[in-house]
């Protein structure tokens, strides 16, 4: 049977490549699969912030976010991974660094998981994942599936102000990042400020033209037309009047998503059970694998 497993950082509202990237697809394969596991991922401390206080709002942040982009708690468990786990509480700092990607595998496959729908920047984190459960397998005799990867067709968007990097929340450049909660405003400015190239006419080549591909790439995916249609309706535009085309659909897209976030993020005890409910399900899938890991082993 299909296991889907993924999970976010907790660092407040997704921005426009969490979405594109992983949550829509989250929330389609929980239409398609019984199996379904996505877990904010608050004990990674990569990117994120000390503060107890901000890590609180950002992990119910996040959580509304996800809830209001389609993730449904009856057809998936949505859970917080710090009440799932004991172990490796102290990873800080540069240990934080070292064991992420064996943290990541060890969330994948504590729950036998078969696949993991992530952007492209996940791809080599889940390749050190399938490593670990081929060894286990040989060592132990089968046990854990091998884990794949399940990518979107925009597995990777680009930063709005350098089409070289990922669009990432930590960038410092505020125009360079779109949240999914922006208001019209800031989705007009951060558009209209997008870097492209000096050519004005709207093509599709990432490769020669990352910029201006790149609006291409979001305008299709918000609007769920292919590449294709999407140039066909730029023709005739220069990149300066299509960024505004593509910054209307982004906000038609987004405009009810980003009415539930408001709405949800006055809920906070309806977030908080919907996290610690998912919590007590994902248990309970996960302790008798657990104890069979340990026995595999000789643990006990
Ligand atoms: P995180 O929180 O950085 O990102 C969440 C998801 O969004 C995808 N993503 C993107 N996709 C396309 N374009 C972008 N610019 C972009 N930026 C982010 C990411 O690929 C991811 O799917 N390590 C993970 C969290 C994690 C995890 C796991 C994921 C921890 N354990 C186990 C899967 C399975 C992370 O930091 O994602």
């Amino acid at each position: 049977v299909d296991r889907i497993f993924s999970g976010i950082q907790p660092t407040g509202t997704p921005h426009l490549g969490n979405y594109l990237g992983a949550i829509q697809n989250w929330v389609n394969l929980q239409e398609e699969c019984s199996s379904v596991l996505y877990s904010i991922m608050d004990m990674h401390s990569l990117t994120m912030p000390k503060e107890p206080a901000v890590l609180r709002q950002n992990i119910l942040d996040t959580t509304a976010a996800i809830l209001a982009c389609g993730i449904d708690p009856k057809k998936c468990f949505l859970f917080r991974q710090s009440l799932m786990k004991r172990a490796s509480q102290n990873s800080e700092g540069t240990v934080g660094l070292l064991t992420y990607p064996v943290l990541q595998a060890a969330d994948i496959l504590l729950y036998k998981s078969t696949h993991v729908p992530v952007g492209e920047d996940q791809v080599l984190h889940l390749e050190l994942a399938q490593d670990i459960a081929q060894h286990f397998n040989k060592k132990y005799g089968e046990f854990f599936p091998v884990p794949k990867a399940i990518l979107s067709t925009t597995k990777k968007i680009k930063s709005l102000r350098d089409p070289a990097v990922k669009m990432s929340k930590s960038d410092p450049q505020k125009l360079a990042t779109v949240s999914i909660a922006d208001s019209p405003d800031e989705i007009v400015l951060k558009f209209r400020k997008a870097v492209t190239d000096f050519t004005s006419e709207v093509t599709y080549d990432p490769a020669s033209r990352p910029g201006v591909s790149n609006l291409v790439s979001i305008h299709a995916a918000v609007t769920g037309l292919s590449i294709k249609e999407v140039l066909h309706q730029a023709t005739g535009l220069d990149t300066a009047h299509y960024k505004m085309v593509v910054a209307e659909s982004v906000i038609q897209k987004f405009a009810p998503i980003r009415n539930e976030i408001k709405k949800l993020q006055e809920d906070k005890s309806y977030l908080i059970k919907v996290l610690e409910d998912g919590a007590e399900k994902a248990k309970e899938l996960a302790a008798p694998i657990y104890q069979e890991i340990r026995r595999l082993v000789g643990f006990q």
